[in-house]
């Protein structure tokens, strides 16, 4: 899109969204205008609200883990506009930042809102919203009657950028008819969340339960499906060198490096302090992308520096879509192009190659 917007105006339209959206999400989020866990820790009953597991440690080392590395700033060049394109899935993104796949927080609430309980409009508002200022949505799964196959609709109309993520459902039925609606629909993509297998959802071990969650998949499982699925497949939820390793002998496209927002472990690991170790354990063989706390274009710029090749964002943009619907999604992704584009010209950065590790400083 052609970023018109200057980045005041741009701020001051999200702080509108958020006022709104704090009207709506009261019960379960206080939308702070810093989103980093300290206000909603143990406040909330379960994983299924916008804080995290138990004390919300793991949400909180996210953010903290992040805001403590510094950027090394360079401001005597040349005047240019820094490159903050990139293409993906054979599309072409003005920004390597991507809204992370966030299902639930629609259905359990009695939202005063026309996004509650309506997954086609909460989904196409901010895959719409995405798409518009050059970003991509991804998005969640969840077993409700019609919930996966109404919010993946949206993306046959946007040329089939989104990326559905498929819960690794005990039920191998119920996790192929999904692959088979995201083909239907185009998507440029599929991920599954492997991690949520530390959710509210495991499997019974009867196989006769109706409420059949989600079990573990092996490499041989994930060859398979890597094998089966005519698109690129993005391993969800890694947290460590060893978990990497195997998605890579199993021939992913790539991983989602991604504590699920401090939802799984109460005091996980922050994303960005694996980031670095499984790059390195990887290399090129797959896409390294990473999400947890990011807000800004800083942080964006920080996880890339770390070795990730894409960024996503969870609670900030549900916020955005509450409050602002379509354009709501819209102008939370274009602050965070401003100020990616911003830190990188700070910091000397031409491109997004240019983003790298030296240009962090990390005391521990
Ligand atoms: C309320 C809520 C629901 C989520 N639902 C899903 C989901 O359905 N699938 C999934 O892979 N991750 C899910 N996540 C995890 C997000 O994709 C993402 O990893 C996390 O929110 C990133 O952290 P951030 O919110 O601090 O940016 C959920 C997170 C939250 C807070």
């Amino acid at each position: 899109m052609e970023h018109t917007k200057n980045y005041n105006d741009v701020l001051l339209e999200y702080a509108s969204y958020q006022n709104e959206a704090r009207k709506v999400m009261k019960p379960s989020c206080h939308v702070c205008k810093v989103c980093n866990g300290v206000a909603c820790a143990g406040r909330y009953t379960n994983s299924l609200e916008m804080g995290a597991k138990g004390n919300n440690a793991g949400f909180i080392n996210s953010c903290k883990a992040l805001g403590d590395i510094r950027i090394e700033l360079d401001v005597v060049h040349d005047d240019y506009v820094p490159d903050t394109s990139l293409e993906l899935f054979g599309h072409q993104f003005d920004l390597p930042v991507f809204a992370s796949p966030i299902a639930k927080i629609l259905t359990d609430y009695e939202y005063p809102s026309q996004y509650f309980n309506n997954n086609n409009a909460y989904a196409r508002a901010l895959l719409e919203g995405c798409y518009e200022a050059g970003g991509m949505a991804w998005l969640g799964d969840n077993k409700a009657e019609g919930y996966f196959e109404g919010q993946i609709e949206a993306i046959r109309d946007i040329d089939g950028v989104g990326v559905p993520t498929i819960k690794p459902w005990a039920d191998r039925d119920e996790f192929w008819k999904r692959v088979k609606w995201c083909n239907e629909v185009g998507a440029m993509a599929i991920a599954t969340d492997l991690d949520a297998i530390g959710l509210g959802y495991q499997y019974s071990g009867d196989p006769n339960s109706k409420r059949e969650g989600v079990c573990a998949r092996n490499v041989e499982e994930l060859k398979e499906i890597v094998r089966s699925v005519d698109k690129p497949v993005i391993i969800k939820g890694i947290m460590s060198v060893k978990a990497a390793v195997k998605c890579a002998e199993a021939g992913a496209y790539g991983i989602l490096i991604s504590n699920h927002g401090g939802n799984v472990v109460e005091g996980s690991l922050a994303p960005c302090d694996v980031i670095a170790d499984i790059k390195k354990a990887v290399g090129d063989s797959m896409k390294v992308f990473a999400d947890g706390g990011v807000r800004s274009g800083e942080d964006v710029f920080k996880m890339l520096a770390l070795g990730a090749d894409a960024v996503g964002i969870g609670r900030p943009y549900v916020v955005a879509v509450y409050g602002g619907g379509k354009a709501g999604a819209s102008i939370y992704t274009q602050k965070i192009y401003w100020e990616l584009q911003n830190i990188m010209r700070l910091a000397n950065c031409r491109n997004l190659k240019e983003i790298t590790r030296d240009k962090l400083i990390i005391r521990k």
